[in-house]
């Protein structure tokens, strides 16, 4: 892969630069890659019907070519160009969600280049919410590819500095806006099922989209192995920090006994642990823990609180980047309980864990 050299320009995130959004936007046009913050996570962006300009973030990420990416557009009146035929509900959702974290798949025109797509017959869409993310498609005025901007299987980035760790050399710019929002990836839906199925839990909750569709179902997560998935973002293996991470499930109070036991039980084997779990639990773990004396050696790190999923949601990856900074042999994991955005941060762990559980 050719070396890039990485500007990065410092935005405000509700008046951004123009001269700032400019340089960006003519960079775009020309084939470059640029990460802009959505109201999510990052994106690494592209001129989405530049297929050369595609295929380079794919090689800038290491991901490998047979996942597909999101379209970024500037409104719902962009579908038409993009999509072949524009269904009523799609209309509907996007009046509610858009600008928001909703992706919507339908059924794509052969102006969208089969890199895009990983050659299915479908496109991802959708309106981000962010100011410096609206401005930049309105400006380049063309619609704009954009994974999460990580290194393949890696957490999420959910500030510049995330972007950097993974992609600094590997891509022409990054803007700076700050940390985002929500702080998981939007919620991606097939409309091209029946009934349609929710493929990524994320920002817009399932039981929102209830009330637009009734039926609305939950695809499946597929092995990493399954070269057959139809929307690879599900291989189960994704959002992996460094250390190996276990999810540990149940009632909170027997979670924390739990928790306790896992630390205590590894420590006796030298193994030090981090801990990453909603404030309540941590305030509960830390006198147990790190009492005088105590034998467990653990980094407790919270992420918001049961009380306040969407704080739980915009901190998860700085947290799990952060814990696997420390250098911990292994990470013990904690989620709020998997309602409305509580789902995504359930998904995202489950996926970060490959599977590993403890039901407590
Ligand atoms: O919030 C977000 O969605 C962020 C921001 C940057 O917009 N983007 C993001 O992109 O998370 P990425 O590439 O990390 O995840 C895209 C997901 C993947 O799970 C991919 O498999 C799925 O969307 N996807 C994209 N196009 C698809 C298609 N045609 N059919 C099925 N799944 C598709
Ligand atoms: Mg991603």
């Amino acid at each position: 892969m050719r070396p890039r050299q990485t500007r990065v320009l410092t935005v405000d995130r509700s008046h951004p630069e123009p001269g700032a959004i400019a340089e960006a936007a003519a960079l775009l046009k020309a084939g470059g890659l640029v990460v802009f913050p959505t109201e999510t996570v990052y994106g690494l962006g592209a001129h989405a019907l530049d297929a050369a300009a595609v295929a380079a973030i794919f090689e800038a990420k290491g991901r490998p070519s047979t996942d597909p990416l999101i379209v970024h557009i500037r409104g719902a009146a962009d579908m038409d160009a993009l999509v072949r035929d524009v269904p009523n509900i799609a209309v509907r959702l996007a009046e509610r969600f858009w600008p928001g974290p909703l992706t919507l798949i339908l059924p794509k025109r052969d102006v969208v280049p089969g890199q895009v797509t990983a050659g299915l017959d479908t496109v991802a869409v959708r309106v981000p919410a962010h100011p410096v993310a609206r401005l930049l498609l309105e400006v380049a005025g063309v619609p704009v590819a954009a994974p999460s901007a990580n290194l393949f299987s890696r957490p999420s980035p959910t500030r510049a500095s995330h972007v950097l760790a993974d992609l600094d050399g590997r891509v022409d710019m990054v803007l700076d806006a700050g940390p985002t929002d929500v702080g998981i990836e939007s919620t991606v839906l097939d409309l091209t099922t029946v009934p349609p199925l929710v493929r990524r839990p994320g920002g817009v909750s399932i039981e929102s989209l209830r009330t637009l569709i009734p039926d609305v179902a939950m695809g499946r997560h597929v092995a990493a192995d399954d070269a057959a998935q139809t929307s690879p973002g599900q291989l189960l293996r994704h959002y992996a920090p460094r250390a190996r991470l276990t999810l540990v499930e149940g009632e909170p109070l027997a979670v924390c006994r739990r928790v306790c036991d896992e630390v205590r039980a590894r420590a006796m084997a030298g193994v030090i642990v981090g801990v990453l779990a909603p404030e309540e639990d941590v305030l509960r773990l830390r006198p147990e823990l790190e009492a005088p004396g105590s034998s467990a050696r653990v980094h407790l790190r919270a992420y918001g609180s049961r009380r306040d999923p969407q704080a739980a949601a915009r901190e998860l990856f700085d947290a799990l980047r952060a814990v696997d900074a420390e250098g911990v042999g292994e990470i013990l994991a904690v989620a709020p309980e998997a309602r409305g955005i509580g789902a995504a941060i359930h998904d995202r762990l489950v996926r970060a864990a490959e599977g590993r559980r403890i039901d407590a």
